[in-house]
């Protein structure tokens, strides 16, 4: 390959990297925004904000694009990326004889190269103890329910006499904003009335027919929660074994990202060709802002969630 060949190759790959990167840090600030809720709010308000937010986000046509747009860009930095550093590699395959910091583009891409391994990596596993399961898992994903006792006036069918009965509905929260019955209980002897199916994992119909009472929301709050250690055995998912583990892995994937944006940040304008001398150094400074404030809101939702279990 001649030279400006390899060099027109590597601009554009260099191009493409840049463009993807910047957009995966807006992925990033979304993600992150919608995520803090799982801390910002509790109790039923805060599940309810959640799984009405994750809704929103796989039912909005706009959302559902730019969706898209994340994995296929999550896809192309990483090959691009990859095969850069090896093109790298090919076209100085002696090394160094030093690594002068900042200054050794060789070095940087190739401790690029092995973060954004690692980040990779970590998406995958990721994506497949939450996305995956809330679309795609064989498991329906339990919907959002509550249970409320109330108490009932009744009479005792021997004697006459009246009875307070305490009654458990267990009722599901529907995209209309209510929350309809599903089982009326009684706790004196257990006895249920069923007033609901669930079919297709989300819709509800009315017991014995085909009338549609509405759509549930799936609980992926209490599926990200239970991940990082709460117990959610009453709505369907108990506490995870290796939660700590699970918090110790995300906290190091998260210094991981920390360092590939760190450098990453910056470069991607550079590789763009923006170069100015009042904007570049502010830019620098933001992308280092950025790199430590991002990952480590990130990495205190699991470490809350663990604390709070
Ligand atoms: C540590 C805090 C994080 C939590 C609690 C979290 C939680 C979640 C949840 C619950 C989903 C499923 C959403 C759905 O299917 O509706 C999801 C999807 C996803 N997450 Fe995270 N996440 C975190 C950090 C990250 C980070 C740091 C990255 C990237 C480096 C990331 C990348 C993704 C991607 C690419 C998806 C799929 C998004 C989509 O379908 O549009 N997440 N995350």
């Amino acid at each position: 390959m001649s030279k400006s060949a390899f060099l027109s190759s590597s601009i554009a790959k260099k191009y493409w990297m840049a463009i993807t990167g910047l957009f995966l840090c807006l992925f990033l600030v979304g993600h992150l925004l919608g995520n803090l809720q799982l801390i910002l709010k509790t109790g039923e308000e805060g599940r309810r904000a959640f799984n009405e937010y994750a809704y929103f986000m796989s039912h909005n046509i706009v959302i559902k694009v730019m969706s898209y747009a994340t994995y296929l860009s999550i896809l192309f930095h990483a090959i691009d990326g990859i095969m850069l550093a090896a093109q790298n590699k090919k076209a100085r395959p002696v090394g160094y004889a030093y690594s002068k910091p900042g200054g050794n583009s060789s070095t940087a891409s190739r401790n690029m190269a092995v973060l954004g391994s690692a980040i990779f990596i970590f998406i995958a596993i990721h994506m497949s103890n939450f996305w995956w399961k809330a679309k795609y898992s064989s498991d329906p994903m339990p919907l959002h329910k509550i249970t409320k006792i109330v108490e009932e006036e009744s009479y005792d069918p021997t004697t006459g006499m009246p009875l307070k009965l305490q009654i458990e509905y267990t009722l599901a929260l529907t995209t209309k904003g209510d929350y309809t019955p599903l089982v009326r209980k009684n706790t004196m002897n257990n006895q249920e009335q069923v007033y609901a199916k669930i079919q297709d994992g989300t819709k509800i119909f009315q017991a014995n027919s085909d009338i549609e009472l509405g759509e549930g929301y799936k609980d992926l709050h209490s599926l990200t929660v239970a991940f990082f250690g709460q117990d959610r055995t009453n709505e369907g998912v108990p506490a995870n074994k290796y939660a700590g583990l699970a918090v110790a892995l995300y906290a190091l994937a998260m210094l991981v990202l920390s360092f590939h944006l760190w450098h990453g940040f910056s470069s991607a304008f550079q590789s763009l060709g923006v170069n100015h001398p009042r904007y570049t150094p502010a830019i620098r400074t933001f992308g280092k802002v950025f790199s430590i404030i991002v990952p480590l809101l990130f990495a205190i939702i699991p470490i809350i969630l663990f604390i709070n279990k």
